[in-house]
């Protein structure tokens, strides 16, 4: 596996990200607040993450884990999309901070109903920050916004979110289904060889 150039960023990241979680007192709105501009910073300059994390699958997206807390108190993955991808109505039941690294990203927004009620979309370009959580509004869809190009993103979660059972909405019926995500991957990228 190759060592990219800005490696220095993820781990930097994953220090900072650390630091956190780990202070006394942190709560879903701190972390999320302290955490933007960690990610925002990450995401700014495209050089570290490694091909293997942004290799798309050609039937549907997929994410593949950075890396995980040791206490599970946060993951940071990263989120491939092929053209016209899209993920089903979903929840995600922790905080999360979504960045876009590759690309641009399309969200439909939705207020818990039967069916989920449609309250807005947005579209999240390259460098920006967007941010999930329970108390915030927790239900979307998202998608490629681009055609014919690969998108990336990087998401921070409150967990190990693909050991997290979430629920995906059926937009007709509303009817929910208990999911867990899992990654795409079983190898880690190591931003802490500083040898390379
Ligand atoms: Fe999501």
């Amino acid at each position: 596996m190759t060592t990219p150039p800005g490696q220095d960023r993820l781990r930097h990241f994953i220090r900072d990200m650390t630091r956190l979680v780990s202070e006394p007192g942190a709560t879903e709105d701190s972390l999320l607040a302290a955490g933007r501009p960690l990610l925002a910073a990450l995401i700014a300059t495209d050089d570290w993450l490694a091909p293997d994390f942004a290799q798309p699958h050609p039937a549907h997206y997929v994410q593949y884990l950075l890396h995980c807390d040791p206490l599970e108190r946060f993951s940071v993955v990263s989120f491939v999309w092929g053209p016209g991808q899209r993920t089903p109505i979903h929840d995600h039941t922790v905080w999360g901070l979504i960045g876009v690294l590759r690309g641009a990203e399309e969200a439909e927004l939705f207020a818990p109903g039967t069916p989920p009620v449609p309250t807005g979309h947005e579209r999240l370009e390259a460098g920006m920050v967007d941010a999930v959580s329970p108390t915030l509004g927790d239900i979307h869809r998202v998608a490629n916004a681009l055609p014919d190009t690969v998108s990336v993103s990087i998401h921070v979660y409150g967990a190990n979110i693909g050991a997290v059972p979430r629920h995906t909405f059926d937009p007709v019926t509303g009817a929910p289904k208990t999911f867990i995500s899992g990654y795409a991957n079983d190898r880690l990228p190591n931003p802490w060889r500083l040898s390379a």
